[in-house]
C-alpha cells in the first residue's frame, strides 16, 4: 500500500509518500514552512496562509514523488478528466489550476493506492488548499482519498519507532494511550481506545497552550513562533540556577476535570512585564526577560504535567503519548519524564522525534497507515470532502 499524504491546516505545508508492507516506509517528504512570511506579523493570517500553501503545493507533490521515484515524465494524464472539471473544483484556488495543468501535462499517474488529506481541525481557507488538490489528484489519478483529522496525526507521531533512516513501526503499546495533544491550536487530553476511537477527556476553555506561547513570545519582544523562543530564554535563566522572583499563577491546577485555561497566565504575565515598566519607566531588562520566561515556562509547564498524571492515574493508561507543536518543549519533556518516574511508575511516555512534533504530512500518512493496519480506515468520495475548522477527536 502506497500512499501520498497532504497537511496545509496551518502554516506549513507538506507532502509524504510513505509505503506499508511489513514495515512504514518513507519515500518521500517535502515540507516548506511559512514562519518567515507569518514572523514580519507575528502571527498566521488565513489569507495569507492559503495564498502560500497554494504557491507552494504542486512543486512539494513534484519534489516528494522525485524523491519516491514516482516523478516519471510522459505527455498528458489528463485522459478524460476536462480542465474545466479542475477548474470548477479549484473555484477559489485559480492559480492551483495552471499548475496542476502542467504539471497533468508533463509526468505519468504514478503508482499510489490512496491519497491521505488533512480535513480538520485547522484555518478553513488553508484546510481547502489542500483538500482542493486531493480532490483534483484524486479525480485524474483515479484513485481513493483518506480523510484525516489533524490531531490523529499528532497522536500517532509518537507511537512510532525507527527501524532505519526512512523505515518505521508502530510500537506495539497496551490500548488505552493517554494522549496529551499541545499545539498552537489546542490543548487536550484524549484517551485513545485504539487508533480511530477517541474520547477527549479534557481541553483548554480558552487559549491553546502554544498560542500562550506565542503571545508571551511577542511581549517579550521575541520572534513567531514564541515556543521555542521563550523556551530558549528559560533555559537559560535555569543554568543560572537562582530562584526565580516571579510567581505566575497555574490555572485551573486544582480544578477536579481536566480541563485548561491560559488565557489568565497570559494576561497575568502582560500585567508583570507592565508593572515592570512603569515602575521602572524603563524596557525589560535581559535578566528579566529570562526570569519572565522561565515563570511562564514553569507556570504552563506544571499543569500540563500535575493534569496528565492524574488522568493517567484515573483511567489507568500505561502509556501516554505527547503530541503537537509544543510537544518539542524539552522542559515538558524532562519533567513529564522525571514526574512519571517518581508518582506512576510503571507508565511509559513517549515523545516523537523533533522534526515530527510540529506540523508535517509524515504525521498525514502515518495516520492514516495506523487506521488501514487495525482496519479502521474509510476512504471518501473525493468530491464530497470538506474542510472542517472545527473538527474533533470525539465521534
Ligand atoms: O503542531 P504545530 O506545529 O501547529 C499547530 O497545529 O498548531 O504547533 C505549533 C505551536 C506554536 O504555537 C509554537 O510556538 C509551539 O507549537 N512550539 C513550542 C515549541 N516548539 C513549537 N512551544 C513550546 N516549546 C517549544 N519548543
Ligand atoms: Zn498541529
Amino acid at each position: 500500500m502506497k500512499l501520498l499524504a497532504i497537511e496545509t491546516s496551518c502554516d506549513e505545508t507538506g507532502i509524504s509518500i510513505l509505503s506499508q508492507a511489513d514495515h512504514i516506509t518513507l519515500g518521500g517528504n517535502a515540507l516548506a514552512s511559512q514562519i518567515a512570511l507569518h514572523a514580519q506579523y507575528g502571527g498566521v493570517f488565513p489569507a495569507m496562509a492559503k495564498r502560500a500553501h497554494a504557491e507552494k503545493i504542486v512543486p512539494l507533490i513534484k519534489e516528494a514523488l522525485g524523491q519516491a521515484g514516482l516523478l516519471i515524465e510522459e505527455n498528458s494524464t489528463l485522459g478524460t478528466v476536462s480542465l474545466d472539471h479542475i477548474k470548477s473544483i479549484c473555484t477559489h484556488e485559480a492559480e492551483l489550476v495552471t499548475q496542476l495543468e502542467v504539471f497533468f501535462n508533463t509526468y505519468k499517474k504514478p503508482e499510489l493506492d490512496y491519497i491521505a488529506v488533512t480535513v480538520g481541525p485547522g484555518l478553513e481557507p488553508a484546510l481547502w488548499v489542500g483538500i482542493n488538490t486531493a480532490k483534483v489528484l484524486a479525480t485524474v489519478w483515479n484513485i481513493p482519498v483518506i480523510p484525516v483529522n489533524h490531531m490523529e496525526g499528532h497522536v500517532v507521531t509518537a507511537a512510532i519507532e525507527r527501524l532505519d533512516d526512512n523505515t518505521f513501526a508502530f510500537k506495539d503499546l497496551p490500548f488505552p494511550l493517554l494522549a496529551l495533544l499541545v499545539s498552537g491550536g489546542h490543548t487536550e487530553l484524549v484517551l485513545t481506545k485504539h487508533f480511530g476511537d477517541y474520547q477527549k477527556i479534557g481541553q483548554t476553555r480558552d487559549d491553546a497552550v502554544g498560542e500562550a506561547f506565542d503571545k508571551v513570545a511577542r511581549m517579550l519582544g521575541l520572534p513567531y513562533p514564541g515556543g521555542p523562543a521563550v523556551s530558549k530564554l528559560a533555559k537559560e535563566f535555569r543554568a543560572l540556577n537562582t530562584p526565580n522572583t516571579f510567581e505566575l499563577p497555574r490555572p485551573m491546577l486544582h480544578s477536579q476535570d481536566y480541563d485548561f485555561s491560559f488565557s489568565g497566565l497570559k494576561t497575568a504575565m502582560l500585567y508583570m512585564i507592565r508593572d515592570l515598566t512603569e515602575q521602572n519607566t524603563r524596557e525589560i531588562a535581559d535578566e528579566e526577560k529570562i526570569t519572565l520566561a522561565a515563570a511562564f515556562e514553569d507556570a504552563a509547564i506544571e499543569v500540563l504535567i500535575k493534569k496528565t498524571l492524574r488522568a493517567a492515574d484515573e483511567f489507568h493508561t500505561q502509556t501516554i503519548v505527547v503530541g503537537g507543536g509544543v510537544a518539542g518543549n524539552g522542559f515538558l519533556r524532562d519533567q513529564l519524564i522525571a514526574l512519571i518516574a517518581k508518582k506512576l511508575p510503571g507508565v511509559s511516555v513517549l515523545f516523537p522525534e523533533p522534526w515530527l512534533a510540529t506540523d508535517n504530512a509524515v504525521m498525514i500518512g502515518l495516520a492514516a497507515c495506523a487506521r488501514v493496519l487495525n482496519g479502521s480506515m474509510q476512504t471518501q468520495d473525493a468530491l464530497t470532502l470538506k474542510a472542517n475548522g472545527n473538527l474533533s477527536l470525539d465521534k
